[in-house]
């Protein structure tokens, strides 16, 4: 991870010594930076406009990271948000950031939650990006009873086939998200549905962690040609997230740059849309992973070492409970201890909790990590708080910031088990 580095055999994260950090907190911590993110969120940003798109609005993706003082941070920079719950409804506007600048996405949005979104403001929120003719019915039936007219988008499922995970890849006809052109095309003709809703935009969500752009391609082409057909004079079309990070070197290579996406983006509309259409509808992005993911590392401390004949465990004091994706979806983390070694060690680095998935690194090379130690696992900004759980009833983690001037701010106390009920 090129934001950690050694000095003096101690590593460093965006300057600030970790050994002494986790020497005086309570581990283990998530570390997030706020230069980083400003500058994740600012390169997507402006290279957005730089590629000549005008207007666009990039709404954070909520989910990978739903922290009060990083949403702060954003809503300052601007971000609209891409939310998937009343909840995260509320702390987008809690943290700042207007419901004029919030999607709402998801299959399953409740009666309740389309009513606070609706009142969010005398407008509502900026869409719903609706994901099935009945929620369509439901979202009309309340903007009637408030008197008032809902801003819809329909999240199109354009039948593509991305190159990820398959617990993360959405935009096919097996997976229960978005709606089918046909499907899409034929709801314009019930005028039943449009008392009270009126569609202001179109959207597409592939996937997350992308990093081959050939069915992002082809998901937008096709997002405008539906576009093109339903004749409405929409007012954005919406590219959602996905754009993925580089967790492994060997990912290094395959990572597209900010301004070749938004290339890909510009002129993909330029040629699908523009050039077919008077109108000039603003592009909205739903990132979360390119923006957080490199903004945050977790550190954990070497409780103790276990050796089963040739099996070297190291474990630590963080757990699946705490960071699942390499549980979940057996995903590469750097894994880079604080003390500068020769890592010659083929170690198992494993966390307390009582499932054999728990564990963040198979075989990797380590200098001897004695109790005390401590350790970090990389890229952990998205995706990692926001999944965490009480699972094994151990509390969640402290989450520390630090700030432009350096300085370090919690922004998330830990909790103890003993707090839980
Ligand atoms: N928009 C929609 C509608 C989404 O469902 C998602 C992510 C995003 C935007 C943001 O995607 P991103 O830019 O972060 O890739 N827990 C998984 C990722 C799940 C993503 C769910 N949806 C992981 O740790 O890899």
């Amino acid at each position: 991870m090129k934001e950690l580095d050694y000095k003096n055999k101690k590593l460093f994260f965006n300057h600030s010594d970790i050994s002494e950090l986790a020497k005086k907190n309570k581990t283990p911590f998530f570390l997030y930076s706020e230069e980083i993110l400003t500058k994740n969120y600012s390169d997507f940003f402006y290279g957005a406009v730089n590629s000549g798109l005008i207007n666009p609005l990039v709404c954070f993706a909520l989910k990978s990271n739903p922290n009060k003082e990083l949403l702060h941070i954003l809503a300052s920079l601007g971000s609209g948000a891409d939310i998937v719950s009343g909840g995260e409804l509320k702390r987008a506007m809690e943290a700042g950031i207007s419901p004029e600048k919030i999607v709402f996405s998801g299959v399953g949005k409740t009666e309740e939650e389309i009513i606070f979104a609706l009142k969010a403001s005398k407008t509502g929120i900026f869409s719903f990006n609706v994901e099935s003719i009945e929620e369509l019915e439901l979202i009309n039936q309340c903007a009637k009873k408030l008197k008032k007219k809902a801003r819809i988008c329909f999240r199109l499922n354009p039948v593509v086939q991305p190159k990820t995970h398959k617990y993360i890849s959405t935009g096919n006809k097996t997976h229960k998200f978005g709606l089918l052109e046909a499907d899409i095309l034929d709801s314009l003709h019930h005028k039943k549905y449009w008392t009270h809703s009126r569609l202001v935009g179109l959207s597409v969500h592939i996937g997350s962690q992308l990093l081959d752009l050939k069915a992002t391609k082809k998901a937008i082409i096709k997002l405008c040609d539906v576009a093109l057909s339903t004749k409405a004079p929409l007012e954005f079309l919406d590219v959602g997230g996905g754009l993925g990070v580089d967790y492994h070197p060997d990912e290094t290579q395959k990572l597209p740059s900010i301004s070749e996406y938004m290339s890909l983006v510009n002129e993909t509309l330029n040629k699908s849309f523009y050039a077919k259409s008077e109108l000039r509808p603003r592009v909205v992005f739903e990132p979360g992973r390119r923006i957080v993911a490199k903004a945050g590392i977790f550190v954990m401390k070497v409780l103790r070492n276990k050796i089963s004949e040739n099996n070297h465990f190291v474990i630590v004091d963080g757990g699946m409970n705490d960071f699942m994706r390499p549980s979940l979806y057996g995903a590469f983390h750097d894994l880079v201890p604080v003390k500068e070694g020769k890592s010659e060690n083929p170690c198992h680095i494993v966390g307390p909790i009582c499932e054999t998935s728990d564990c963040f690194g198979s075989n990797r090379l380590m200098p001897i990590l004695n109790t005390g130690d401590f350790l970090v696992l990389c890229d952990t900004g998205a995706y990692g708080y926001s999944m965490g759980s009480n699972y094994n009833l151990r509390g969640r983690p402290l989450e520390l910031l630090i700030g432009k001037n350096k300085k370090i701010k919690v922004i998330n106390k830990a909790q103890s088990y003993l707090e839980l009920s």
